[in-house]
């Protein structure tokens, strides 16, 4: 049986234990020789792979883990790269979410004005990687998580139209997981018709066993919101933040009745409440900080002391769902899931080269995405508004312009008037130097 080697850029993340035990706990049908960890933080990523070796050395595998941040010695020869940087780390994340906040706007690390300055730091060390990876491993397939995966997916679109990346997004599988809790199915019975952006898009139906199940789903939800009537498995998206985020579901839905919003709409449709939720001094990356990063390097440090693991992190629906899309291409196999893919006419009514999530085949040569039905005006109209936002900040990080940069604050739903788009607008760019390209 073929091998395969896989490089994980972005080393450093705190997903990357979970990814490699993910990997690990598929590995007789997925076996992997060689897992390469790149990135610029060499110091970070060393711990990090100190303690991946151990979950490696639990499994008794011969699976060989090395650490570079020497691009060459990363890609040469790979079959996937797992992409996941956050550039800036938590401290910029920080930023995107207060300076917003405390100027009256939401402020997120992938939504509004966060979003948009989160994605002006990213593309360009994301081109690179697609450039490098190219260079070095032609026929890999970068699969990338790096956050905001919509502005990212687009600026490798239009920049870099052939490169071979799927961009992809773990919450529609966390919203699944949930709702087979609630209908009380297994996962694996479930399946989704589901249209929209990144972070922006909306259920349709949902089947248990070929069956739409959709009524009574909205009808659950529609009170609960997406908190399940026990302890979720999807431990990933369960803590108090999170619990807000899929309770504010049930506001939506008493609201547009149709279909099952993204918890990620709450940003743009009911802004008031997550504003009124938040405590402005100690935000989302406050809460990761203090918790996800901390545990697992509490843990990392624990092991340099006394050589035993402790656990620290998770492997959650993130970790299976790259390996599943990995093992999809890799093996051909047509599996479904819901992809972020340039439009070509899946969803009818917009424009050909927009990047959407929708359901699509994975086989060995990429996506293949589902055509459906043209969607209702409303959603049609959202959707343009904030498709329209994304592309106009990746023209202004390409193109260094400032009134694009502004266009595409004026245009987000999130920012109630341009006064305000400026003003944020320009409390990011302060807070930005050294991370943005000069917007003039
Ligand atoms: P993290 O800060 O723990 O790790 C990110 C790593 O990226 C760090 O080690 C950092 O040094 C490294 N990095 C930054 N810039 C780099 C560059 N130019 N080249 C190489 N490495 C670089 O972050 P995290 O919380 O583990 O999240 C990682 C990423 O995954 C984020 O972008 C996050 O938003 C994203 N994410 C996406 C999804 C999704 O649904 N698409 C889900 C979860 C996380
Ligand atoms: C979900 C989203 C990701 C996002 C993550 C944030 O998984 O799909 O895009 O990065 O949540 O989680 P956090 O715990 O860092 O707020
Ligand atoms: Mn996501």
């Amino acid at each position: 049986m073929k091998t395969f080697k896989i490089a994980i850029a972005g080393g450093g993340s705190t997903y990357t234990p979970g990814i490699v035990k993910a990997l690990l706990l598929k590995e007789k049908d997925f076996p992997i020789d060689e897992v390469r960890l790149y990135d610029i933080d060499e110091e970070r990523q060393n711990d990090v792979a100190l303690l991946t070796e151990k979950v490696i050395e639990e499994f008794n595998s011969q699976m060989k883990l090395s650490t570079t941040s020497d691009p060459k010695e990363a890609f040469e020869g790979v079959d996937f790269v797992f992409s996941q940087l956050r550039v800036g780390g938590n401290k910029m994340r920080e930023k995107d979410e207060k300076v917003p906040f405390k100027l009256g706007v939401v402020g997120q690390e992938t939504c509004g004005p966060g979003g948009m300055a989160y994605g002006v730091r990213t593309l360009k060390p994301m081109i690179e990687l697609v450039d490098y990876v190219t260079a070095y491993a032609p026929d890999a397939w970068i699969i990338n998580y790096s956050n905001p995966a919509a502005i990212v997916a687009e600026g490798i679109r239009k920049e870099r139209p052939d490169a071979k990346v799927l961009n992809i997004c773990d919450m529609p599988i966390g919203m699944l997981l949930r709702m087979a809790e609630i209908l009380d199915c297994s996962y694996e019975s479930i399946e989704a018709d589901y249209f929209g952006l990144n972070h922006f898009g909306w259920f349709t139906n949902v089947y248990v066993d070929g069956e739409s199940r959709f009524d009574e789903l909205k009808e659950y939800l529609s009170e609960h919101g997406l908190v399940t009537p026990a302890q979720s498995k999807d431990s990933q998206h369960s803590d108090v933040d999170w619990l807000k985020s899929h309770s504010n579901v049930a506001e939506m839905m008493q609201l547009f009745p149709d279909y099952i919003p993204s918890s990620y709409l709450q940003y743009y449709l009911i802004p008031q409440t997550v504003i009124e939720q938040t405590d402005l001094d100690y935000t989302r990356a406050n809460r990761v900080m203090d918790n996800r990063e901390k545990s697992l390097f509490d843990a990392i440090t624990h092991l340099k002391e006394t050589g035993e693991m402790v656990e620290g992190f998770k492997v959650g629906v993130h970790g299976t769902f790259i390996v599943d899309v990995a093992m999809s291409i890799a093996f051909d196999e047509r599996k479904r899931f819901l992809l972020i893919v340039e439009n070509k006419g899946a969803i009818p009514n917009l424009p050909n080269d927009a990047m959407v999530e929708v359901p699509a085949y994975v086989t060995s040569r990429g996506p293949e995405p589902i055509r459906m039905d043209a969607v209702p005006l409303f959603y049609k109209g959202l959707m343009e508004q904030q498709l329209a936002s994304e592309k106009l900040i990746v023209e202004a990080a390409t193109e260094g312009s400032y009134q694009k940069a502004l266009q595409a604050f004026a245009l987000n739903k999130t920012i109630p008037s341009s006064e305000k788009a400026k003003e944020v607008l320009d409390g990011l760019i302060n807070v930005n130097k050294g991370y943005w390209p000069e917007l003039v």
